[in-house]
Order: C-alpha cells, then sequence, then structure tokens
C-alpha cells in the first residue's frame, strides 16, 4: 500500500477510477490529509478493519471497489472462466470478514456474487472468457459510487422535509451523533445529509456534535466536516447530551445506521441508544437516517445483531497516549441497539417511515414494498 499526500483537500473518503482505489486515511484526520492506494482486497479489508474507512456505506464501498481494482489488475493472469468465478467469490466472502455489524457490507458484497454468478451462468452457456466476467463485475462495483450519492441527497431532502414537519419552527437545531457525512459514504452523507440540505435550504440554525467517544468520530470527523463545509456547529461530550437537549431548545436529534431490522430497531455507533432515551423524556423527535442498504430484513429484531467489540487500546488511549490506569478491565461495544420504540421516524432514499405499529414497533418490510412499487 503506498501513501501520498495531498495538497487540495476534498471532503471524498472514496477516490476510484478503473483499476486504482485511493481511500482517505480516517484515523490521521483532522491533523493529516491523506490518501492510501488500495489496490488489494486484502489491503481494503485491513483499511476497514483498522477503521481508517469507515461509516456503513463507505465501507461497503470501499470492499467491492477494491476488488474491481484488483480484478482490473489480474484481468490477464485467469487461465479459465471458472478460475475467474472462484477468485471473485473468495475474495467477496473474504471481505464480509472485516467488520460484522454494518450490514451494507454484506449486502453489497452478496448482491454481487449472486451478480457474478448469474454472468458466470451466462458466460458458461456463451462460451464467454475470464475476462469477460471480470469486466462484468468492475462494472456493476462502480455503480455503487454515484447510486450512494444520488441516494443520500435523497435522503437528506426526505429527512428535511420530515423534521420541518414534525416541528413548529422555520429554523431548526439539531444533534448528531459519531460521523454519517461525505467520509462515512460515497458523498453528502445520512444522517449529516439531512444536517445538510437544512443548511443549504437555510433552515438549520445549528448543529450540535457529540465527539462520539471511544473512537471520536464526532470530534475528528464531523466536527471536520462541519469546519469544512462553514455549517454552524458546536462540539459537545458524550456526556452532555441530555443537560444539551434540557437547556438549549433542541428540535430533534437525527442518527445513522449500520443495521435496521424488520421491526425497526437500530443498530448504530455506541451511545445513540442513550440520546434516543434523551430525546424520549425531553419530547424531542429522534430519527434514524440510512438507505435501504443498511436494512436487515432476515432479522425479526435487534437483539439478533451481532454487535463488535473492538480492542480495549481504543478505550485506555487517546492517540497512542494512555490514559487508563494499567490493569483495568475493559468493554468496547463499537454499536448498541436503539428500540424501535424509541425512534420516531426512519429516513431512506425511498421517504420516511414513520407510521408505528400499535406496540411501538414500526413494520419495515411493508414500508420497502410500498416504496419499491411507487418507484
Ligand atoms: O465504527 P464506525 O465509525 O464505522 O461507525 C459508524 C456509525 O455508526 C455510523 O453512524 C453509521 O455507520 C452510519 S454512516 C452513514
Amino acid at each position: 500500500m503506498s501513501k501520498q499526500a495531498s495538497s487540495t483537500p476534498t471532503l471524498e473518503a472514496i477516490r476510484y477510477r478503473r483499476g486504482t482505489l485511493e481511500l482517505l486515511d480516517q484515523l490521521r484526520l483532522p491533523h493529516e490529509f491523506v490518501y492510501d492506494t488500495v489496490q488489494t482486497s486484502e489491503a481494503a479489508w485491513e483499511a476497514i478493519r483498522s477503521m481508517k474507512v469507515r461509516g456503513a456505506p463507505a465501507i461497503a464501498i470501499a470492499a467491492v471497489l477494491s476488488l474491481a481494482a484488483e480484478a482490473e489488475q489480474k484481468r490477464e493472469s485467469f487461465e479459465s472462466l471458472e478460475q475467474a468465478y472462484q477468485f471473485l467469490c473468495d475474495r467477496l466472502d473474504y471481505l464480509q470478514t472485516s467488520r460484522p455489524t454494518a450490514v451494507n457490507l454484506f449486502e453489497a458484497t452478496g448482491r454481487l456474487k449472486a451478480y457474478v454468478t448469474a454472468e458466470f451462468r451466462v458466460a458458461t452457456a456463451g462460451k464467454k472468457g475470464a475476462r469477460d466476467l471480470l469486466r462484468h463485475y468492475i462494472v456493476e462495483a462502480e455503480k455503487m459510487l454515484a447510486a450512494d450519492i444520488k441516494g443520500n441527497r435523497a435522503i437528506g431532502q426526505f429527512g428535511a422535509q420530515t423534521l420541518l414537519s414534525l416541528s413548529s419552527k422555520e429554523h431548526l437545531q439539531v444533534l448528531t451523533h459519531c460521523n454519517t457525512g461525505s467520509l462515512a459514504t460515497a458523498g453528502y452523507g445520512t444522517a449529516l445529509g439531512v444536517v445538510r440540505a437544512l443548511h443549504e435550504s437555510g433552515q438549520l440554525k445549528h448543529c450540535f456534535a457529540t465527539e462520539t467517544r471511544p473512537y471520536n468520530q464526532g470530534a475528528r470527523l464531523t466536527a471536520f466536516e462541519l469546519v469544512f463545509e462553514r455549517i454552524p456547529g458546536t462540539l459537545i461530550t458524550d456526556s452532555m447530551a441530555s443537560f444539551l437537549m434540557a437547556t438549549k431548545g433542541i428540535d430533534a436529534v437525527v442518527v445513522g445506521a449500520d443495521r435496521i431490522v424488520a421491526n425497526g430497531d437500530t443498530a448504530n455507533k455506541i451511545g445513540t441508544y442513550q440520546l434516543a432515551i434523551a430525546a424520549k423524556y425531553h419530547g424531542i423527535p429522534f430519527l434514524v437516517a440510512a438507505p435501504v442498504s443498511s436494512i436487515d430484513l432476515t432479522l425479526e429484531e435487534g437483539a439478533q445483531i451481532h454487535i463488535e467489540e473492538r480492542p480495549p487500546d481504543e478505550l485506555t488511549n487517546v492517540s497512542g497516549i494512555r490514559i487508563a490506569a494499567l490493569g483495568i478491565g475493559v468493554w468496547n461495544p463499537s454499536f448498541d441497539i436503539t428500540p424501535a420504540a424509541l425512534i420516531s421516524g426512519i429516513v431512506t432514499e425511498f421517504g420516511t417511515l414513520v407510521d408505528k405499529k400499535p406496540d411501538g414497533t414500526f413494520d419495515v418490510k411493508k414500508f420497502l414494498q410500498s416504496a419499491k412499487a411507487d418507484q
């Protein structure tokens, strides 16, 4: 993996042109703006695991595009169609092992595996070769970048409309958590996309961002995006959120998602659950904003979601310096589960789901079916 410094910062977590993938090293933000060239699925796996690239949509896109870059490099190396097919399937399976909670990675790799399997059958019947199959994979993977940005803009519009419809005010103060912006996606962002859309239409009064311990995605990344985009923003520690709600006139909390299951329970960055409880207590709308690729209808409820636990040093150390007493035990779950009952609405690129069942859960399957039928 080679490194190069960029002199013209833009907020693109992922840069891609055929055969070459570059990932912004988010561990070095906000101090350094450096892209790593990632030419193999192994390098992408490592970048995802170490959180150089993070955020559910960005993880998925980085994974499939790393394999597109690798496939382009290796396009002359396969002796048969079968060998190329096996290579693509093996690599897609391997990429799934990088991080467990964000379903977007499994959705994207699973969809591409089904796609190459179908293309493999067509190629076998039509006597086409390895290069054709690799090209099909590359073209399909490349579609994800543009599709994600388009979807995020729609999420921004729907989310802004929903928030304004829930408030009597024309200018809103919003609290967000973790980083769900350009750095967590192909561009624009999901929950931060909603903030961005409000700002673009002149209806954002202020955005408060939690620092998001232990990895500080809020302090390092969301704060960076807000400053970069000149969006009025204020950083708070996670422990200030309830007092902020009690004293500063917060109109809404908007967060992203790593996995939304069939009843609307949502896994997102650790700390989301306590924000939802505090929002409920203060009567503040709590919105989850995510693409439909974050929805997992194979799971009925949040308790079934596999929550990633990260290494202890991510909690005991800050920027490589130990801040916790030596010898202390550590529990470091990277995500928590917010029950649907605490969620006011789920914003997607197809619209916002606000209707609830009598028990306070959502029928996400029905929403998806009717949203897709309307397209
Ligand atoms: O551990 P991270 O930084 O990958 O966690 C990110 C989050 O929890 C985000 O809120 C979520 O992935 C949505 S990003 C649009």
